[in-house]
């Protein structure tokens, strides 16, 4: 047995002792303020990150560190209420374990969330982005290294990485729960330093359109181990230069509480439709 498999038997146990063979299809993973929703989840199992062999435990405020296991919408899910980041020293192995060991549990489907710092000049703090597509800045990738060949091949597709299909059952969910939304690029930095307004009008010329500090690395080790994925990013702020004023953690965090409501709604619809 390897460290996933190790993990993987040790969250099924865990799962097993209240909701027995329980197998989860669907996994969510939630950012800066957006914890809410896992506590949505009906018949509840929840396994803080310090019990499970291999994990790491979140730094970043307001990430609470535990997976949250159960029924949300009628679907089994899997949720991670808070993340890793680079910018905590994790390395990138460490980032991607939780999605990987979700691979070893038989989770065919993500869904991930972060706060993002909004570029496209008609964007507006609380919007929500459907990711379309990223654009890997972090100046690394997370599957340097010698290839894991249970999971996916050396050189692994991209093209789809969000899939089409989720999209639309995405845009459906959306229009029906009368949410509007946007869509967008989102461009991966390391952090913690929030860019420079350079940095942003460079950022726009590359094609993004929104900028985070997460995401990237478990999307792209998703996209690996076969997994199809969805992505939102929560606008907590416009981008450094755009409005004249300074970025704070703080306010990206309150933004994030306040405005957290609509996308846990729109997360829960998506899981609906799915
Ligand atoms: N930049 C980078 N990461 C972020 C931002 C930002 O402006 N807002 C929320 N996460």
């Amino acid at each position: 047995m390897n460290e996933y498999d190790i993990a993987a038997a040790y969250i099924k146990e865990r799962i097993a002792v209240s909701l027995g063979d329980f197998r989860p299809e669907l996994a969510i993973i939630l950012g800066s303020g957006l914890g809410g929703l896992a506590d949505e989840v009906e018949t509840p199992v929840v396994i803080p990150y310090g019990d499970i062999p291999g994990f790491s435990v979140s730094t970043a405020p307001n990430h609470r560190g535990r997976l949250v296991v159960g029924l949300l919408g009628g679907r089994r899910v899997i949720c991670m209420q808070g993340r890793l980041h680079y910018y905590e020293g994790h390395s990138m192995q460490r980032i991607i374990f939780p999605v990987r060991v979700f691979a070893r549990l038989g989770v065919g489907k993500l869904i991930v969330t972060n706060a993002a710092g909004g570029i496209k000049r008609d964007f507006t703090v609380g919007d929500i982005m459907l990711i379309d597509d990223h654009i890997n800045l972090q100046g690394t990738n997370p599957l340097v290294g010698p290839n894991d060949d249970s999971f996916g091949e050396r050189f692994c597709d991209m093209t789809f990485v969000y899939d089409p299909e989720m999209k639309e059952a995405a845009l459906r969910a959306a229009e029906k729960a009368g949410v509007p939304l946007r869509r967008g690029v989102y461009i991966a930095v390391t952090g913690p330093s929030y860019e420079t307004p350079a940095e942003i009008r460079a950022f726009r010329a590359l094609g993004a359109d929104a900028v985070g500090m997460s995401t990237v690395p478990e999307v792209i080790a998703a996209s690996h181990a076969g997994m199809k994925v969805l992505g939102f990013s929560l606008i907590t702020n416009m981008a450094a230069g755009i409005l004249k004023v300074r970025l704070s953690g703080d306010e990206v965090i309150a933004v994030g509480e306040r405005q957290s409501k609509v996308l846990v709604g729109l997360v829960r619809a998506v899981v609906e439709a799915l």
